[in-house]
């Protein structure tokens, strides 16, 4: 295969204030490494839009390695093996992994992935489409299943309220609820959203946040959708919309934190209701959660997900942009709830 004369990447140009813009973002062309002794020379297919890489863009990081100006951005991407020089790979085959931002990668072949590390692992597009990788059988799937049934541990008839419940790990979260038999409430911001959720996804009940403009205003929602209250809440925001749902727990409810979105994206932060009150009267569990912990365990989570999917139990959505300059405009967009499933950028 001949390759041609420059690598595209996509580099931070600036540290956003708040929500990111796409002059924060450039486009920079480089030379197409030269993979050496052991390396292996990846050309992407699809790039993965996902919310952790938002904090990475801060100067300091809470959680993981802080990018510097100029840095490619870091992000996973599916593709093609163009050049090998390791035995354990074959030109022609896929791999997924943390090779950022760009339309070609160097990988030493590792397959350490923990904690963001960029080792690779094999994809087989017998099993589904590559880009699978990146969604329902990548860190999303693994963290939709493990803060589900190992942090929340459901039981049917229980009662689940998944936030961010048409994106990525949401979608398949409630869809994983419903396969234990629980009865699934989701928040989401259009009628799109929520139709997709109940009339698609089987989920009981969807309520548009975006209707509501105070954590007390969302709880009325919330009490109405379940009159039983909530067993199970797997948080993919946080914020205010957590808060207009952690009131309404049930004695011995289990709260998992996936994701904080609805503050990431704030030059300032808000301030959260005090948990100890709703924690303590409801003998209730909170935990955080880190997909990373689980990736000993990924392939239980993937093995299973793929089963569902097959059997027509899981259905995948996804919202696909083209062209890597395209990228920042596509993950800015997936930040603001463009997206429907997983957002992904198709490179080939
Ligand atoms: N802890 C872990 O190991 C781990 C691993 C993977 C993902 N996550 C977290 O899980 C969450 C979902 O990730 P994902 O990849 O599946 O993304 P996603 O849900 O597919 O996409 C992000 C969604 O967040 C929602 N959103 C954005 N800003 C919001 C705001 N201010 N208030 C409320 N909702 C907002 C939007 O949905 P609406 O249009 O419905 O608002 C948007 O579609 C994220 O918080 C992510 O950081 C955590």
């Amino acid at each position: 295969m001949t390759l041609p004369n420059r690598n595209r990447q996509i580099v931070l140009a600036a540290r956003p204030e708040g929500m990111p813009k796409e002059s924060d973002f450039a486009v920079k062309d480089s030379p197409i490494p030269e993979p050496g002794p052991g390396e292996l020379l990846v050309r992407a297919h699809y790039l993965s839009a996902d919310p952790f890489q938002r904090m990475r863009f801060e100067a300091q990081a809470n959680y993981g390695k802080v990018l510097q100006l100029g840095e490619v951005i870091r992000g996973r991407m599916v593709g093609e093996v163009v050049r090998s020089n390791n035995p354990g790979y074959k030109v022609g085959e896929f791999v997924e992994g943390m090779l950022n931002w760009q339309e070609y990668a160097i990988s030493d072949g590792s397959t350490a992935r923990a904690e963001y590390a960029p080792g690779i692992a094999k994809v087989d597009p017998a099993i589904a489409p590559i880009q699978y990788s990146l969604g329902v059988l990548g860190f999303p799937g693994v963290t939709a299943y493990f803060a589900l049934f190992d942090c929340c541990e459901p039981k049917p008839g229980e009662t689940v309220v998944v936030s961010s419940a048409a994106g990525a790990v949401g979608s398949l979260a409630g869809q994983l609820a419903k396969i234990q038999g629980c009865r699934v409430v989701g928040l989401a911001s259009t009628k799109e959203k929520t139709d997709w959720i109940t009339r698609d996804l089987g989920f009981d009940a969807a309520i548009n946040y975006t209707k509501y403009d105070s954590s007390e205003a969302l709880l009325g929602a919330i009490r109405a959708a379940c009159p039983e209250r909530i067993n199970v809440f797997f948080d993919n925001t946080g914020g205010w919309i957590a808060d207009g749902i952690l009131p309404h727990l049930a004695k011995n409810a289990r709260v998992v934190v996936v994701g904080n979105i609805v503050q990431n994206n704030r030059a300032v932060k808000e301030k959260r209701l005090d948990p100890n009150s709703y924690i303590m009267v409801n003998r209730a569990t909170m935990r955080g959660f880190i997909v990373y912990d689980y990736e000993h365990r990924a392939d239980e989570a993937r093995h299973a997900i793929a089963r569902w999917i097959k059997s027509g139990h899981i259905k995948v959505r996804e919202t696909v942009a083209h062209g890597i300059e395209n990228t920042p405009k596509a993950f800015i967009s997936m930040l603001n709830g463009g997206n429907i499933g997983k957002q992904l950028i198709k490179l080939v």
